[in-house]
Order: C-alpha cells, then sequence, then structure tokens
C-alpha cells in the first residue's frame, strides 16, 4: 500500500466539526477539495477489487476500497464466481452498509431484481424494469427525508448482448465544480424546499407520501455530501425563482458537458458499491431465449464506512 495515498486518505477522514460543504466554512473547504482532487489524480477510478472465492476483502483490498470511495464515492468489485443475493448483502456490510431500504419492486429479502419484466407486472410502469434508458438521478430520491438513500450496491449477475452500461458522476465533484464556479448558486440548491415530489397515488392508494428536499445536503454526524436529483422532468416540481433555475440549469451542463463522467459496463459477476452518486443507464436488447440483464440491487441508509467505526464514518472528508 502507498504510504503517501494512505496518509492522504486518512487526512480525508479525519473529521472535525466544521463541514467543508458549508459556504462559511471556507478554508476547511479548501483544505478537502485539495486532499481530493490531489487523490483522485493518483488513482484509477476503474481500479476493479478482485474478491476471494468466500465473497471478502483482505485488509489491502479494504484499504484500497477505502481510498477508491474517498476518491471517486465508488468503488468497483468483482466476484471469483457468481454470488447469491445473501452474498451481496454480506459484501456490503463489509462496506458499513446494513440498514437495507426495502423499496417498492424489491425481492422479499430487501435485494431488487433488475430485470424487464412482462407488461402484465405492475413494475413494468418503473423504467429500471423496462429496457429502456435512464436519464442522471440519485436512487431514491423520492423518498421522505427519514428513509434517504446514501448508498446502494449494483450486482451484475448478467450483462445484456448490447447496451446497458453505466455512467457515473461523483456528486462530490460535482459540488466542487458548482462551488468554484458559481458559489452564488449552492444555497439554492442546500434550499429544503427546492424539489417536491407529488405523491405516488394508484388506485386510490397512497404508495407513497409528498417528499421535498434539497438537491445538496450535509450528513449528520458523518460529514459526507447527500445529494438528490434527478434529470426526469415527469413527476418533481422545482422552485421556479430565477436563483434556482440558474442552479438547475448549471447542474444539467455540467453533466452533459463534463470530462468528469465515468462509463462503466459491469461484466459479468462485477458489481459496484457507491454513496449514492449520480447515475444513469443506457438502453439495452437482450435476444430471446437468452437469460437477458440481471442486476442485483441493494440501497441502504447508511453511508460507506469500511472502518467499522462510526467515529470515522466519512470516508469521503
Ligand atoms: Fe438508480
Amino acid at each position: 500500500m502507498n504510504a503517501t495515498l494512505d496518509h492522504m486518505t486518512a487526512a480525508l477522514n479525519d473529521c472535525d466539526e466544521n463541514s467543508p460543504f458549508l459556504l462559511e466554512n471556507e478554508a476547511e473547504y479548501q483544505v478537502w477539495r485539495a486532499r481530493k482532487l490531489e487523490l483522485r489524480q493518483q488513482l484509477d477510478a476503474n481500479l476493479v477489487l478482485q474478491l476471494d472465492h468466500t465473497g471478502g476483502l483482505s485488509e489491502s483490498q479494504r484499504a484500497q476500497a477505502r481510498q477508491q470511495v474517498s476518491a471517486f464515492n465508488f468503488a468497483i468489485f468483482q466476484s471469483a464466481k457468481e454470488m447469491s443475493k445473501l452474498e451481496f448483502l454480506a459484501l456490503n456490510s463489509q462496506f458499513g452498509l446494513q440498514r437495507l431500504d426495502s423499496n417498492l419492486g424489491a425481492d422479499i429479502d430487501g435485494v431488487t431484481s433488475l430485470r424487464v419484466v412482462g407488461e402484465a407486472d405492475e413494475r413494468a410502469q418503473y423504467i429500471p424494469y423496462t429496457n429502456r434508458a435512464l436519464n442522471w438521478h440519485t436512487d431514491g430520491y423520492y423518498n421522505e427525508p427519514d428513509r434517504s438513500i446514501d448508498a446502494f450496491a449494483l450486482y451484475c449477475v448478467n450483462q445484456a448482448l448490447r447496451g446497458g452500461g453505466n455512467c457515473l458522476f461523483d456528486h462530490e465533484l460535482l459540488y466542487i465544480l458548482i462551488r468554484d464556479q458559481a458559489p452564488e448558486l449552492l444555497a439554492a440548491l442546500m434550499a429544503e424546499d427546492l424539489m417536491r415530489i407529488p405523491p405516488n397515488i394508484q388506485a386510490n392508494r397512497v404508495i407513497r407520501g409528498e417528499a421535498s428536499g434539497p438537491v445538496f445536503s450535509i450528513l449528520s454526524g458523518q460529514r459526507g455530501l447527500r445529494m438528490r436529483y434527478t434529470s426526469r422532468p415527469r413527476y418533481i416540481v422545482w422552485k421556479s425563482d430565477k436563483r434556482s433555475q440558474q442552479a438547475l440549469n448549471l447542474v444539467r451542463e455540467i453533466l452533459v458537458d463534463s470530462a468528469a463522467v465515468i462509463e462503466l459496463r459491469l461484466e459479468n459477476n462485477q458489481g459496484i458499491v457507491c454513496n449514492n452518486i449520480l447515475h444513469g443507464r443506457q438502453a439495452f436488447h437482450d435476444q430471446a431465449m437468452q437469460p437477458g440483464r440481471l442486476i442485483y440491487r441493494a440501497r441502504f441508509y447508511d453511508a460507506i464506512n469500511i472502518d467499522g467505526d462510526p467515529a470515522t464514518a466519512s470516508a469521503r472528508v
């Protein structure tokens, strides 16, 4: 393990009481920013952690994973053989991810099997269960605040014949790009009433209540940054004042133009664990008689904590 990198990661993990994500904490922000960007330069976002036959991370891989998450807010892994959902959850728990969100459409064990479902299946109305593209979003952006998704993991059991790749964007890097360019717009992105999601009501039954909240917020007690976002224009109402619209337009511009977008097409037995970064999915195609694309997904109310110590929970600050 590179001692300098290890030292830098430790520095990123070093929590103090002043979040670098608060606009008034300029000195803290500059220190955090410099360390994060330096780490990103030195590491490879596409590094794949090769799990052993038990699906475990060795001590050195834990250190590597910690660095990857510090730099990019995600880590890629590959299992030696096909993982069961239980093994997938056991791997997630090595990243400190335990409190599973059993979303609508999840299997009985709380893991969601993302695959194309037949028209008779009520999940067919939701894009993740079709072969259509998914534009930029963070998972569970529509959840009520007490069910915020702070991390999720994907595991590819079977990739599509064509397409099905993901695009990824570390929202902490997005924060940096905005703060460097237009810090006055960050307040708008952190306003509690910036986005409003109408309730999901079907057949007179409330599936989910109305939710509202900011795009960026600070993870309490962990010194990390949470993002809620969707580029879908439907079922979301954005605040309409000029400053909010300017801020949202800047987010859109960065996501369209940025060289920082990472493209990743998971191979069979590969997956990612991330702090609910921005992501999207290409459309995909399978052939009849083939097994079809199948991805396991687990969403968590926890952020990644590879140390196993809540006092040093932020792998990102
Ligand atoms: Fe997603």
